[in-house]
């Protein structure tokens, strides 16, 4: 596909059908996401492919938390919601940084052009992808099990093969979102 035609194709996949996507596919997104610019080509990120039993772990651990938390965070619902969305497709990709409070900004500007990548890649291959945040509630359960207490988790993508697609969600007109002096 054109890069363009790419861009106003992508959408967040919350209904995956029960299909599974080869190893492949998923290291041809990911290598994707690490040909990403990063500020000072610093590359922070670490990709940590979840399925089956592991991926379901993650999501017993979000459905726990929002349980036991709920007058901490207004969010339960959208917690629950993506939790559902990784239990039903194939892959989840955690995407950590290594912790360096210097680069807090600019490590998390770069993992949003990483993230992008694969998404786009994703779209472009017929993978549906879903960019993820809510699982950050569970962060730091999640560093303790995979071994990786040195890095922080900063988001996920869920990938599997999309039923149906949604349409656009509205987006603000570019006349509204910018200026221009000659
Ligand atoms: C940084 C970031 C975090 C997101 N986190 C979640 C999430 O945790 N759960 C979810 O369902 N969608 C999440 N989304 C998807 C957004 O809701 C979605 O991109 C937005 O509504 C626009 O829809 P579109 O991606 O289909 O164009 C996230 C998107 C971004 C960029």
């Amino acid at each position: 596909m054109e890069t363009k035609q790419v861009i106003e194709k992508r959408r967040s996949i919350r209904n995956f059908k029960n299909e599974n996507i080869s190893k492949e596919v998923v290291e041809d997104i990911l290598n994707c996401g690490r040909l990403a610019p990063s500020a000072k080509n610093r590359q922070n990120w670490y990709f940590v492919v979840l399925k089956n039993t592991l991926k379901e772990k993650v999501t017993d651990l979000m459905m726990e938390y929002t349980k036991s938390n709920d007058e901490k965070t207004n969010f339960s619902n959208s917690i629950e919601h993506t939790a559902n969305v990784i239990k039903q497709a194939p892959i989840l990709v955690l995407v950590f940084r290594k912790k360096d409070d210097n680069w807090i900004v600019s490590d998390n500007l770069s993992i949003g052009a990483c993230i992008e990548n694969m998404c786009l890649r994703a779209t472009d291959l017929g993978v549906g992808s879903l960019w993820i945040r809510d699982i950050v509630y569970v962060a730091d359960d999640l560093a303790g099990l995979l071994g990786h207490e040195d890095m922080e988790l900063n988001c996920a993508v869920s990938l599997g093969i999309p039923n149906g697609m949604p349409k656009q969600k509205p987006r603000k007109e570019l006349k509204d979102i910018m200026e221009w002096y000659e």
